[in-house]
């Protein structure tokens, strides 16, 4: 680092206008320089080009080496640019989207994947990734739940502090290292009906307890920047709210690193009704706390007149590009614009064997199984299948985000690892169009005909059915989250043959799978699996490895129930999950529970759990400030199944009766267990007073003494309770 000094005499060099550039990060697409972002409708200058402060979505090592070398020449002051794109769950080497990440229930594991992308991203000449998306989802008509971890705060907490070290490692200016962005402050994933870009209404009770422990654990984990929603929030759009970026932000969450906008966000003030034009987006998205401009320009272009009428200070833009020249001084571009860009580097790292080894491992960790009646998995080795669907031999295994840079001719298909597994594979029905929702096309029926006489040949089934990345992610919204109609014809045609069918499910996020799981004697969901999917899956059907993996979303018995979450407030009239009673809270039509819980997920053996025993049933805390345990909550574990097996136990805890209405259950921890077949053991969890505590609007996080209930299970349906009293000191 070059240091204060050195930041502090470049600034008094800079022209208004050199640091109007400085906050503003282009859109730069094309391999010849020529920036997208300048084409697309910009006041084409060169000046704005040649003294921009980053590029977005511009990377490889030979193309960053030659636009950091111009920058650095034709640059006023010879700043080095900064490098971002989108590296959320792999770069080359791409890992299970970010929903199939959080399923491994296994922080550790994705800290390694970030880790892994942020020396891939690296020599690429990446410095910044916008990664990872704290977004808390409940309704997956959203398509952005793809790339969040779950419904939970405490897990999406564990994760993002994971990605965020992962990314950042110990020190940004350490080789193979880049920066991290968090993202979508805030509340973007409650957005009205699951659609995109919709309005979010939260109040500061769930806001504080459930949409901001995970911004507040990739904050205390050292990420460096925060990028607001596209969302109005209350009314008021992220991207100029103030009290959000400046009081919530920079004083409840402590945060000192740089706010940048989302893409074209600041000139998406004006159709959100805001600002009556660019000058005004510029002015409001500044004064509310934004540093760097994505892509659109109206910092460029309004800033000097906005500090010219006083709507706008030097202070509040030196501010800016302080923190802007901090983020390149730490990570040590001002002595070495290059980082660690190297074409030579990239042709070693990118997908070499331990990366897509990793990848094929936290495809295994990552995928849920569903159902498995009459132990039809694992298969066994020789074993003939029909292999059938327009999954399953495919290559789109990746969702959007992933296909920023990674690419689907790399990836593995179901087929190629069940046939490196010595599994007979006849295949049928692989060339679907996945892209037509519902049409029923006339090549159906031959494509139909063509599976049938497949699956004549052999005694099992294995169907790969889902959606096409483009169904889910950004803009990805969908108003049904059934499998397409022509998809399920194929299913109730296969059924028909009476035999037993596989069901595997390549998705971006939960999907209503009633009628699947009833015409299947097996299903399991594997997300979008990237680049290992055919081997991970191979590995699982095949039983090198068992099913471990765990839901982090309710999965729907219907579009109609979402949004749907385990940790829901008890209202006056609770509901059994499984059953219908009237004038209670749920439907006349459906039962008010999700098809498969949070937390659910079959292994290939099966577990026993002890009831639970509490080491005391009365406890008091100190005060508030106490950590000390209050008491130890233990059960113990049998594996009565045939074969080894990973269990992920979970604790939960319910407040009985607060000031406030206290969610049903709520995830505190739980500990992932392999055992043997006929092998116990103790698991035990400490419950602390951080466990009970809640924010309070008003007041703060808040110790209450009263009545807690602390269940532990395999998921959050568990009844495998038992009660205990907080009295205070
Ligand atoms: C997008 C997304 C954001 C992403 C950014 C840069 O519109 O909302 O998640 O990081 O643009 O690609």
């Amino acid at each position: 680092m070059l240091g204060q000094k050195y930041r502090k005499q470049l600034l008094e060099q800079m022209t208004l206008r050199e640091k109007a550039a400085e906050m503003s990060q282009l859109w730069g697409e094309n391999p010849d320089g020529t920036l997208m972002g300048l084409r697309r409708g910009f006041q084409k200058s060169t000046h704005l080009m040649d003294n921009a402060g980053s590029f977005l979505g511009f990377n490889g090592a030979e193309l960053v080496l030659e636009a950091q070398r111009l920058h650095m020449e034709a640059s006023a002051h010879h700043i080095p640019l900064l490098f971002m794109t989108d590296v959320i769950h792999g770069y080359k080497t791409i890992f299970p989207s970010v929903l199939g990440i959080g399923t491994t229930w296994d922080p550790d594991l994705a800290e390694e994947m970030a880790s892994v992308a942020a020396a891939e991203a690296s020599v690429s000449g990446v410095h910044v990734t916008f990664s990872p998306m704290a977004d808390l989802v409940r309704d997956a008509r959203w398509g952005r739940v793809t790339e969040s971890t779950g419904e939970d705060p405490y897990l999406n907490s564990l994760f993002t502090a994971a990605f965020t070290k992962g990314y950042q490692g110990d020190g940004i200016d350490k080789p193979f290292h880049i920066a991290s962005c968090v993202k979508h402050f805030a509340g973007y994933g409650a957005a009205e009906g699951g659609r995109d870009y919709d309005s979010t209404q939260i109040g500061d009770y769930q806001f504080y307890n459930d949409y901001l422990p995970a911004f507040q654990s990739a904050i205390d984990a050292g990420c460096e920047l925060v990028m607001p929603g596209f969302n109005a929030l209350n009314g008021m759009p992220c991207t100029c709210n103030k009290n959000l970026l400046s009081d919530v932000l920079r004083k409840y969450l402590q945060f000192k690193g740089i706010v940048i906008s989302d893409c074209t966000a600041i000139w998406e003030l004006v159709p959100h009704g805001v600002c009556a034009d660019n000058a005004e987006a510029a002015e409001r998205s500044l004064n509310a706390g934004i540093d760097i401009e994505m892509v659109s320009s109206t910092f460029y272009e309004n800033l000097e007149a906005l500090v010219e009428r006083g709507d706008v200070t030097m202070e509040q833009i030196d501010e800016a590009v302080e923190r802007i020249l901090l983020l390149k001084d730490k990570m040590g571009l001002f002595e070495n614009p290059y980082k660690d860009t190297d074409p030579e580097k990239e042709k070693e790292l990118h997908l070499c064997a331990a990366h897509r080894a990793l990848a094929r491992k936290a495809v295994a960790e990552s995928a849920v199984l569903l159902k498995n009646q009459n132990q039809v998995l694992p298969l066994k080795k020789g074993e003939k299948i029909a292999l059938i669907g327009p999954l399953s031999d495919s290559r789109e295994l990746i969702d959007v985000w992933g296909l920023v840079n990674g690419e689907e001719k790399d990836c593995v298909t179901i087929r190629e690892g069940l046939s490196d597994q010595n599994i007979i594979c006849v295949p049928g029905c692989h060339q679907w169009n996945l892209r037509e929702m519902d049409a029923v096309h006339p090549s159906d029926e031959a494509l139909i005909a063509e599976a049938l006489q497949a699956a004549e040949t052999c005694d099992k089934i294995v169907l790969a059915l889902g959606e096409h990345p483009s169904m889910s992610s950004e803009a990805g919204s969908r108003s049904d989250l059934s499998l397409p109609a022509n998809q399920m014809e194929l299913l109730h045609a296969l059924y028909r043959t009476g035999k037993p069918i596989i069901t595997i499910l390549i998705s971006g996020r939960p999907l209503v799978l009633g009628e699947i799981a009833e015409h299947s004697d097996a299903v399991l969901m594997a997300w979008f699996p990237g680049t290992e999917g055919g081997n991970g899956i191979a590995d699982l059907l095949t039983g090198q490895c068992s099913p471990s993996g765990r839901l982090t979303m309710s999965m729907p018995r219907a579009t109609g129930q979402a949004p749907i979450y385990y940790n829901h407030l008890p209202t006056g009239r609770p509901n059994d999950a499984d059953k219908y009673e009237s004038f209670k809270n749920g439907y006349i039509d459906i039962y008010p529970g999700p098809l498969y819980p949070f937390g659910y997920g079959l292994t290939y053996t099966t577990f026993d759990y002890s009831p639970v025993s509490l080491s005391a049933d009365q406890v008091s805390a100190a005060d508030d400030s106490s950590e000390e345990p209050l008491l130890l909550a233990s059960i113990t574990l049998t594996n009565t199944g045939t074969c080894e097996g990973t269990e992920t136990v979970q604790l939960y805890i319910q407040d009985v009766a607060g000031t406030y209405s206290r969610p049903v259950r709520m995830l505190k921890d739980f500990r992932k267990v392999t055992l043997q077949p006929k092998e116990s053991t103790v698991v035990s969890f400490s419950v602390t007073p951080d466990m009970l505590k809640y924010y309070i609007p008003g007041k703060g996080l808040t110790l209450e003494k009263g009545l807690f209930r602390v269940f532990i299970g395999s998921d959050a349906n568990t009844t495998n309770g038992k009660e205990f009293t907080l009295n205070r000191k």
